[in-house]
């Protein structure tokens, strides 16, 4: 079965962005599984002179990313930019042969977070990921303090996330982005 692996650009406890994901897996459509990456925090710090005996933690990010059939990130905005624990990973996965690509869906969980937005399709294009536009979608979480059960127990947010998740899993299989 395909799996997704979800990326959060957050490492805070309470993070929308996380709970936006793990609600994904209570929404996932029948046929497709999802997986969480939750190996940020203990990321080193990107170095090239380590790309030929990269850490065991970069090594198991790389690896997680290959395995996927798709990446579904959530990240959120500081001062105008991504986090920069989040862009430390994504440098680790540049030389990565498996990301040229990857479909990736992008969640974003801030209708005003749009310098990070776009600030992450440059890299992920320059990555050479292929981002599913009708899987990606923006919905309002900011300051609610909603958990993935409250997103979940929404209609309308639920409803946004179900189609996302299934236009995603139609892209993967069906080999075409977006
Ligand atoms: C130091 C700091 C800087 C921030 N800068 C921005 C910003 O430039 N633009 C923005 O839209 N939100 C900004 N925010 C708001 C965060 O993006 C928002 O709190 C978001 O929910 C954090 O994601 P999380 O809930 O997943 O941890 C900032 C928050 C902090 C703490």
């Amino acid at each position: 079965m395909p799996h997704l692996l979800t990326l959060c650009g957050s490492l805070r406890q309470g993070s929308t962005n996380r709970a936006l994901l793990d609600a994904c897996e209570a929404l996932c459509p029948p046929g497709l599984s999802i997986r969480h990456y939750r190996g940020l925090g203990q990321l080193p710090l990107f170095n090239p002179d380590l790309s030929d005996c990269a850490p065991p933690a970069v090594l198991d990010l790389q690896a997680k990313v290959a395995a996927a059939n798709g990446l579904l990130i959530a990240c959120p905005e500081y001062a105008r930019g991504i986090p920069g624990a989040f862009k430390n990973a994504l440098d680790w996965l540049v030389a990565s042969e498996q990301f040229p690509g990857k479909p990736v869906a992008l969640f974003n969980a801030s209708p005003r977070a749009s310098h990070a937005q776009a600030a992450l399709r440059l890299v992920l294009d320059t990555l050479s990921a292929r981002i599913v536009e009708g899987a990606s979608v923006t919905v309002n979480l900011l300051s609610k303090g909603m958990t993935a059960g409250d997103i979940v127990a929404d209609a309308t947010l639920a409803e946004t996330l179900d189609a996302a998740l299934r236009h995603f899993h139609r892209a993967i299989k069906e080999g075409h982005c977006p």
